[in-house]
């Protein structure tokens, strides 16, 4: 059993957020201090609309001059930014900040060159390529807004992307590389644009050795060619809360949300975070096996590692079969990683492979003082394998694409706290954290709700969705006016440790992706023969959730072949990684006698969960049907719902 947090010992942590809590202009205003200003922000938060907050309105920066152009400047020309390493085509490069600095300045120049300025977006569709994150940059060193789409993502999902953002051009590659087959970008993305309403000017392709795609004529330009011939330009200042990228994640509908970043907040957020909640410095090697296309990426590969004048890693593989279990432990070993970041899903699946942890012991892991967890809910059995493998702090945090950082977390950099298994640790500063009944009042400790968090959220939190302020209002807000409703359940111990149960709402984590169970069911319900369904989240042993669908049928259609050309479909529409593999064929889907399905009653169930009847039931029979199917075989696994 841990100590609790009300000890001299946990007095650092302790002192800090509550001034983080009293006084929030003055301990955002100090954490400033560490970001390069154009002009320094002598506003800390405008807080004269709520529930719409701005913090450092009237400051300005570049962010990729932060990333960049002041470490150079202050020395760091020579030292190693990033380490591309890439099983999957046996390449490794390192960019020193020079490197980095002079590539992102050019195709900046290209950008410009082919009509983007401030404000405008792009859209880059790309593997874990060193140019992807030399494009990422390159916007924010235009005041451009990049927004990244995740390479697994099919056309249909890219398109819809592309006619939110409404992209002046769309960078992209001629493939991916999966260890098991080439993923060919290009025909994904002409299959988007001729569907888009909105279609770029222009695409710039990365064209790859393992497969080089054909250009449209007009249209497309080849990125060496166009990066040969670019000047380099310089990073334009813009204000604090101009957008520096907006990121689509899944909501409860098949619409994703366009989560906007802000410059100032953002620039500040990270260089906390990497200091006090990672424990990195200038120099040190940070490794977050994620991808460009999710916010950890945004966060933990790109900007914050880079912000903080440190060595990111950029890795073009798996955690197993590119070659083996050993692949995270061969890459920290061999890069000096000090701090490494991955999915538990990722562990999960070295364990399956390797459980006596035999590739562990190849490597030489003296560096690697930290293995950090988010995405989903670090299993406690998943944590007790890799502490007692590795013998190094394992922690857990909790965050959300919305948010950009960490909730709750425990600050290795700032004072280790006593960790319990399945607990994210406490709330960082900034964020107010309370459990809320359904009727807005507060939980006792150990009593689960809804996790919220008190408005303002702190810097580098969404200020709002794209081009949507009432939707950021309705999603996020109005459930309990004053508070952001994190969609997460779960609640916090008598020693203020906070502990993550699952979605309250229709979104499922597969592998550490998030993906809508409503965005599949429209993908379902487009297919000639299904009158209905339902798709929710269920346990799975290694990808932590996948999806499970439900049909009812329209009269005279036949159910022979159609789980197969469900499955497809969702596929194609939505992408591989959706991971349906199991569709049901059902007479009829359980309601209330008002017509809602049942959808949080059967997330029950599957989850082994003596569900009650609701009172509100059309007819109890179709439930106990479902039961039957639903009802898992083994136990669940704990704390996933
Ligand atoms: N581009 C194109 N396709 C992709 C892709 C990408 N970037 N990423 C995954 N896919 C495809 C895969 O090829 C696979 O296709 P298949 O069904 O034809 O084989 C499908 O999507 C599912 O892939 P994946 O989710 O990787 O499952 P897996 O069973 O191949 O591997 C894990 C399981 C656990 C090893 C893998 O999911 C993993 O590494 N997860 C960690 C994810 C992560 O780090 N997320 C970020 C959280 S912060
Ligand atoms: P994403 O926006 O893709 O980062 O997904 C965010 C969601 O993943 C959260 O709302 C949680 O449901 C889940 N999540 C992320 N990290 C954790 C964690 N450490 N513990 C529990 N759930 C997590």
């Amino acid at each position: 059993m841990a100590k609790t947090l009300d000890t001299a010992s946990d007095s650092k942590y302790r002192d800090l957020y509550a001034a983080s809590m009293a006084t929030p202009a003055a301990f955002w205003a100090e954490a400033a201090n560490a970001v390069s200003w154009t002009r320094k922000p002598r506003r800390v938060l405008d807080d004269s609309d709520p529930p719409f907050y701005r913090w450092f309105p009237d400051g300005e920066l570049n962010t990729c001059a932060n990333a960049l152009d002041r470490h150079v400047d202050g020395g760091r020309g020579e030292q190693t930014a990033l380490i591309y390493d890439s099983p999957v085509t046996g390449t490794q490069r390192a960019y020193t900040y020079r490197e980095l600095l002079d590539e992102t300045a050019r195709f900046a120049g290209a950008l410009r060159k082919l009509g983007v300025g401030t404000g405008d977006r792009v859209v880059i569709y790309m593997p874990m390529i060193p140019e992807a994150v030399v494009a990422m940059l390159a916007c924010a060193r235009l005041g451009a807004v990049h927004s990244v789409v995740f390479g697994g993502f099919a056309p249909h999902e890219l398109a819809t992307r592309i006619d939110d953002a409404r992209p002046a051009v769309v960078v992209s590659a001629s493939c991916g590389i999966e260890p098991s087959r080439i993923v060919e970008y290009k025909p994904m993305l002409d299959a988007a644009l001729d569907v888009a309403k909105h279609p770029p000017r222009n695409c710039v392709i990365v064209q790859r050795e393992r497969h080089r795609c054909d250009l449209t004529p007009g249209r497309d330009l080849d990125w060496h060619q166009l990066i040969g011939h670019a000047s380099p330009v310089a990073a334009v200042p813009v204000p604090a809360t101009a957008p520096l990228y907006v990121l689509y994640t899944s909501g409860t509908t098949g619409k994703p949300k366009g989560i906007v970043r802000d410059n100032g907040g953002h620039a500040v957020a990270l260089l906390w975070s990497i200091r006090y909640i990672y424990d990195i410095e200038p120099g040190d090697v940070f490794w977050a096996a994620s991808d460009v296309g999710w916010v950890v990426g945004h966060s933990y590969i790109v900007y914050g590692p880079l912000l903080a004048g440190a060595t990111t890693v950029l890795y073009e593989g798996k955690p197993i079969g590119t070659p083996d279990p050993g692949a995270f432990w061969r890459m920290a070993s061999e890069h000096g990683v000090k701090a490494l970041f991955s999915a538990p899903t990722a562990l999960r699946a070295i364990r399956k492979e390797d459980p006596d942890g035999i590739h562990i012991s190849r490597y030489d892991l003296s560096q690697l003082r930290c293995l950090f967890q988010a995405g989903e809910r670090l299993d406690p059995d998943t944590y007790a394998w890799a502490v007692e493998k590795l013998g190094i702090p394992v922690i857990d945090h909790w965050w959300q694409t919305e948010t950009g950082w960490a909730i709750a977390a425990n600050p290795m950099g700032l004072q280790p706290l006593p960790i319990k298994a399945g607990s994210p640790t406490v709330p960082m500063p900034g964020y107010d954290v309370r459990i809320l009944r359904v009727d807005g009042s507060g939980c006792e400790p150990g009593e689960e709700g809804a996790i919220c968090i008190k408005l303002p959220l702190p810097p580098g939190t969404l200020p709002t969705l794209w081009d949507d302020d009432v939707r950021y209002e309705a999603s996020y807000l109005c459930e309990h006016p004053g508070y952001y409703l994190t969609g997460d359940g779960g609640y916090i111990d008598e020693d203020g440790y906070l502990f993550v149960m699952g979605r309250i709402d229709d979104v499922i984590n597969v592998a550490g992706h998030r993906l809508s169970t409503g965005a599949i069911e429209e993908v379902l319900a487009t297919h000639p023969a299904v009158a209905e369904c339902a798709v929710i989240g269920i346990a799975d042993e290694i990808k932590g959730q996948v999806p499970r669908g439900l049909v009812v049928l329209k009269a005279g259609a036949a159910a022979e072949g159609l789980t197969d050309e469900l499955v497809q479909l969702v596929r194609d529409e939505i992408g591989a990684v959706a991971c349906l593999r199991q569709v049901d064929v059902v007479a009829a889907l359980p309601k209330t006698r008002s017509g809602k399905i049942l959808r949080k009653t059967m997330r029950g169930i599957a989850h082994g969960k003596d569900e009650p009847i609701p009172s509100t039931i059309e007819d109890a029979g179709v439930l106990h049907t479902i039961k039957a199917i639903l009802q898992p075989k083994p136990p669940p696994r704990q704390g996933i719902s």
